[in-house]
C-alpha cells in the first residue's frame, strides 16, 4: 500500500513537531517560566543603568533616559538600578496597584544610605507594626483640630517672619528663603526652637550637609559626603537630646510642658530614647525639604504665569479685605477654605514639578501584573512623575495650567492618577500640613509684592529636585 505509507511519511514531521508543542505545553505548565517585562539585557554588573537613571534633568520631564526607555519598551519595563534587579513603572495602575498592596505583596525599600542616616527607626524604613505606631504619632500631631488651632497661626507667623526680612530691588534665592521658612517652621514644632536664635541656625547648617549624604553613595571613606552626613547625623541627635534633657529637667521643676511633637514622643513610654530621636529627625527630613522645593516651585511657575498669578492675587485679596472689613487679623480655617484657586496652583505646581519623583519598593511575594510576573525580590520603582508628565493623562503636560485642575472644566485631570504624597498605607502624613503652607505662604506673598527672576533659572531633578542657581528673584511691594 505505497499510498498509505506516503501519506504517513508525509505527516510524521507534522506529528513530530505536534507532539514536541503538546511536550513543551506539559513541560510549561509545571514550570512556567516567568514573563518578564521587556529591558535592556546586557547591563553593566551592580550599577546597571543606575548612572544613566540619575543624570540630572529638567524637573518638568522625565528626562531622556526613561522618554527612551519608555518609547523603546512601554511603560512598565525591567532594569537594573541601585544594584537590584529593578522594575521600572511609568503605569499609573500599576503604580498605584503598588501602593494599595503594601504589606501584602509590596514592602517599602530604601537604599542602605537612607537607613544609615536617617536611622533604623525612621519612619521611612520601617515596616510593619513599628512602622504604623510611627505613622500613628506623626498623623495625631498633623491632626486637623491641631492644624487648625496650632500650626495655622504659626505659619502664619513664620510667613510673615520671612517676608518681612525681604529688601525690594535686591537679589536673593527665593529657594533658600523657603527652606529657611520650613526649616524654621518644623524646628519649632517638633521641638520649640525658635527662628532666628543660634541654636536653631546652627542646626540649619547642620542639616544641609545632613541633606547632601541622604542622596550621596553610602561610602563611609573620610571626605566623603555620606561621612560628613553621618557626623552631622551625630551633631543634630546631640542638639535633640540635649532638648530632651532639658524638658526631663522641666518637668521635674513642673514647668509648663511644651506642646510639641518632642513632648508628645515623651509621654508615648513605649518609645525608646533612640526611637524618638529618628522619629524626630525623620519628620524633620520628610516636613522640611518637599515643601520647601514646592513652595519654590510655586514661586518660580507662577512667575511665568501672569495670568494665574493675578487670579489668585484677586481670590486672596478678598479674603483679606473682609478681614479688614470685619477688623479681624490673623488667617483662620475658614479664610483657608476660601482658597480654592491656590489649591489648583498647588496640585499643579506637584504634578509639574515632582518634588517627590518616584518611591523605593520591593515585591515580597511572585507578583502578575497586566500579564507581566515581578518575581519575589525584585526592587520595584513606581515613578509618578512620568505618571504626571504623560500626555495620556494631561492635555499639554508641560504647560503649567492650574485652570485644568477647576471642577467642571474640560479636561480636568483624573485625581486617581494623582499622586504626588504617594498612596496606600504610606500615604503622606504631612500633606495637609503642606497644603496649608503653601497657601498661607501664597496668601501674603501674592498681597504684598511682585517678582520677577533675576537670572534664568530652572528646577533640575538631580533626581532629588532642586534650583542650580537657587531660584534668584527680586521683590516689588504692591502700592
Ligand atoms: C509638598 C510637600 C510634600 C510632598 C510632595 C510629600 C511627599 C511624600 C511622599 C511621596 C511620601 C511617600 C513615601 C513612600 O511611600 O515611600 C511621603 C511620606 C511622608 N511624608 Fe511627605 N511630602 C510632603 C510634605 C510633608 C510634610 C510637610 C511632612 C510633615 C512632617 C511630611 C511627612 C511625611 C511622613 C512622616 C511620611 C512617611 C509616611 C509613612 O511612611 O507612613 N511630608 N511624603
Ligand atoms: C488636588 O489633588 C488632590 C489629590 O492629591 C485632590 O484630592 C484634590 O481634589 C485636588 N484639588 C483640586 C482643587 O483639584
Amino acid at each position: 500500500m505505497p499510498i498509505l505509507q506516503n501519506i504517513l511519511f508525509l505527516l510524521l514531521p507534522s506529528l513530530l513537531t505536534l507532539f514536541f508543542y503538546f511536550y513543551l505545553f506539559l513541560w510549561k505548565r509545571s514550570k512556567p517560566t516567568p514573563n518578564l517585562p521587556p529591558g535592556r539585557r546586557c547591563q553593566l554588573p551592580f550599577f546597571g543603568e543606575t548612572f544613566a537613571y540619575l543624570k540630572s534633568h529638567s524637573a518638568t520631564t522625565t528626562g531622556h533616559f526613561m522618554q527612551h526607555q519608555i518609547a523603546r519598551y512601554g511603560k512598565i519595563y525591567r532594569s537594573n538600578l541601585f544594584g537590584d534587579p529593578t522594575i521600572v513603572s511609568a503605569d499609573a495602575g500599576l503604580n498605584r496597584f503598588i501602593l494599595q498592596n503594601e504589606g501584602r505583596l509590596f514592602e517599602c525599600s530604601y537604599p542602605k544610605s537612607i537607613g544609615g542616616i536617617l536611622g533604623k527607626w525612621s519612619m521611612l524604613v520601617l515596616v510593619g507594626e513599628m512602622h504604623q505606631s510611627m505613622r500613628m504619632i506623626a498623623l495625631n500631631f498633623m491632626s486637623n483640630a491641631r492644624l487648625r488651632s496650632i500650626l495655622l497661626p504659626e505659619i502664619e507667623r513664620h510667613t510673615l517672619l520671612a517676608i518681612s526680612s525681604w529688601k525690594e530691588d535686591v537679589s536673593f534665592s527665593a529657594q533658600d528663603e523657603a527652606k529657611k521658612f520650613t526649616f524654621n517652621l518644623m524646628a519649632k514644632n517638633i521641638m520649640s526652637m525658635e527662628p532666628g536664635e543660634m541654636e536653631t541656625e546652627k542646626l540649619r547648617k547642620e542639616y544641609i550637609t545632613f541633606m547632601k549624604g541622604v542622596v550621596s553613595a553610602p561610602l563611609n571613606l573620610p571626605g566623603t559626603p555620606y561621612s560628613k552626613a553621618l557626623k552631622s547625623r551625630s551633631n543634630i541627635l546631640r542638639v535633640i537630646e540635649k532638648k530632651m534633657g532639658e524638658r526631663s529637667h522641666e518637668r521635674n521643676e513642673e514647668k509648663e510642658e511644651e506642646d510639641d511633637l518632642l513632648g508628645w514622643a515623651l509621654k508615648q513610654s513605649s518609645l525608646s530614647k533612640e526611637q524618638i530621636l529618628d522619629l524626630l529627625l525623620s519628620l524633620l527630613f520628610a516636613g522640611h525639604e518637599t515643601s520647601s522645593m514646592a513652595l519654590a516651585l510655586t514661586i518660580f511657575f507662577l512667575e511665568g504665569c501672569p495670568k494665574a498669578v493675578q487670579q489668585l492675587r484677586e481670590e486672596h485679596q478678598i479674603i483679606a479685605r473682609r478681614k479688614m472689613e470685619r477688623g479681624e487679623t490673623g488667617l483662620d480655617w475658614e479664610d483657608y477654605k476660601q482658597m480654592e484657586f491656590s489649591q489648583c496652583v498647588i496640585n499643579e505646581t506637584l504634578r509639574l514639578g515632582n518634588v517627590v519623583r518616584f518611591v523605593h519598593r520591593k515585591a515580597i511575594q511572585d507578583v502578575r501584573y497586566g500579564g507581566y510576573d515581578i518575581p519575589c525580590g525584585w526592587k520595584v520603582l513606581p515613578v509618578f512623575a512620568a505618571v504626571h508628565l504623560d500626555s495620556d493623562l494631561y492635555n499639554e503636560p508641560q504647560q503649567f495650567n492650574p485652570w485644568r485642575w477647576q471642577r467642571c472644566s474640560s479636561g480636568a485631570a483624573s485625581n486617581n492618577n494623582f499622586m504626588p504624597y504617594g498612596g496606600g498605607p504610606r500615604l503622606c502624613a504631612g500633606s495637609e500640613l503642606a497644603k496649608l503652607e503653601i497657601a498661607i505662604f501664597l496668601h501674603h506673598l501674592v498681597i504684598k509684592f511682585r517678582w520677577e527672576l533675576t537670572e534664568p533659572d530652572c528646577a533640575y531633578a538631580f533626581p532629588f529636585v532642586e534650583f542650580p542657581k537657587g531660584l534668584p528673584i527680586k521683590v516689588h511691594a504692591i502700592a
